[in-house]
């Protein structure tokens, strides 16, 4: 992620390390008021974004501003510098977008930014093990992320959060003997002394069992090299592209590119558009292959350069093919199931 150790830690899920994040950078005073997120992102984090703006007396339809996008899939950068005034407290985004797969500038954003004085933090729940970050070069005031996508955690394993050192002085706004010094969180004093690190974002006990997952994973990661694994990711996701415009966009198939096509504007996975998504993904599940539909029309496939193969890539790609020949997506019913 590009940070030092004590800039990073392990805690509770992402949605809960962004209330621990926003309730401590999120400062409305005289007319710095407002939170700029996008309306693409995941809506849980526009939740916790409403609730934490009401949690300082204000009112979320005033002082939430969401960047629209100009076509559903994307958002294009100059509308978020546009947003950037001075009546913003607090920007956050996404490292890249959880639907299209776009990949945003969080260099350029972050610089965008400070220089307008707004502190700004990322979601990096799609970005984090999908490809390399400098979070402390590029100046980030905080980031979170789950370690269940592309770290390869398993179902369930917890979160990281991120603070930039230049704030471990502040108290955490949700605070909790998980974020004491951690020298002398055994003495049990009455009062609060938050460790002077990313620890100090840290709330209760961690779910140890969950936590002992992400560990083995971590190691694979370290000795692949996150370089190596982004070269390979978008390799294969090249690769899958490459057929969805070689054959499976042609009739009958249907099939679109919903994710952008530069490789510095994209992260691990290609979103494919068609107006059968959701039955076309109860087809590859039937032939075990994951993955994971997004309303109203997106099918999302990661391929994970771990331990996916080129092999792997070219028989997904056959199945979308054949789901389609073989019309095996209508013996599913239109009905979504509750998850998707
Ligand atoms: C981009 C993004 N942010 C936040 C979340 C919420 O994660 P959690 O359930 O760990 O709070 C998700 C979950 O999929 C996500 O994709």
């Amino acid at each position: 992620m590009g940070a030092s150790p004590d800039e990073i830690v392990l805690s509770a899920s992402t949605t809960v390390n962004l209330h621990a994040l926003v309730s401590t950078f999120y400062e409305p005073k005289g007319r710095r008021t407002k939170i700029v997120a996008d309306e693409l992102n995941f809506p849980s984090d526009i939740y916790a974004l409403e609730s934490e703006i009401r949690l300082k007396g204000l009112d979320p339809r005033e002082h939430l501003v969401l960047v629209r996008s100009r076509d559903g899939r994307i958002i294009d950068e100059e509308d978020v510098l546009a947003a950037f005034d001075d009546s913003v407290a607090l920007a956050l985004l996404p490292g890249v977008l959880y639907r299209s797969g776009q990949l945003l500038d969080m260099e350029r954003l972050t610089s965008a930014a400070h220089k307008r004085g707004i502190v700004i933090g990322f979601d990096c729940a799609h970005s984090a093990g999908a490809l390399p970050h400098d979070l402390s070069k590029w100046g980030a005031d905080f980031a979170f992320w789950c370690s269940y996508k592309y770290l390869n955690g398993g179902p369930g394993s917890p979160a990281f959060l991120y603070v930039n050192r230049k704030h471990f002085h502040r108290t955490p706004g949700l605070a909790g003997w998980f974020g004491y010094d951690k020298a002398r969180q055994f003495d049990m004093a009455l009062e609060f002394h938050h460790a002077r690190s990313a620890g100090g974002w840290q709330i209760g006990t961690p779910s140890v069992l969950s936590a002992s997952t992400v560990l083995p994973s971590l190691e694979l990661f370290g000795r692949a090299g996150m370089e190596r694994l982004r070269k390979k990711s978008l390799a294969l996701t090249d690769f899958l592209m490459a057929m969805v415009d070689g054959v499976l966009s042609r009739e009958p198939y249907g099939y679109s590119v919903g994710t952008p096509r530069e490789a510095a504007r994209r992260g691990g996975h290609v979103s494919l558009e068609h107006h059968e998504a959701w039955r076309i993904c109860q087809a590859l599940k039937k032939r075990r292959i994951i993955p994971d539909f997004r309303p109203p029309r997106v099918i999302r496939i990661a391929p994970v350069p771990l331990y996916n193969s080129f092999g792997d890539v070219l028989a997904v790609a056959r199945a979308l093919k054949e789901i389609v020949d073989r019309r095996e997506y209508e013996a599913f019913s239109t009905q979504r199931d509750a998850v998707s």
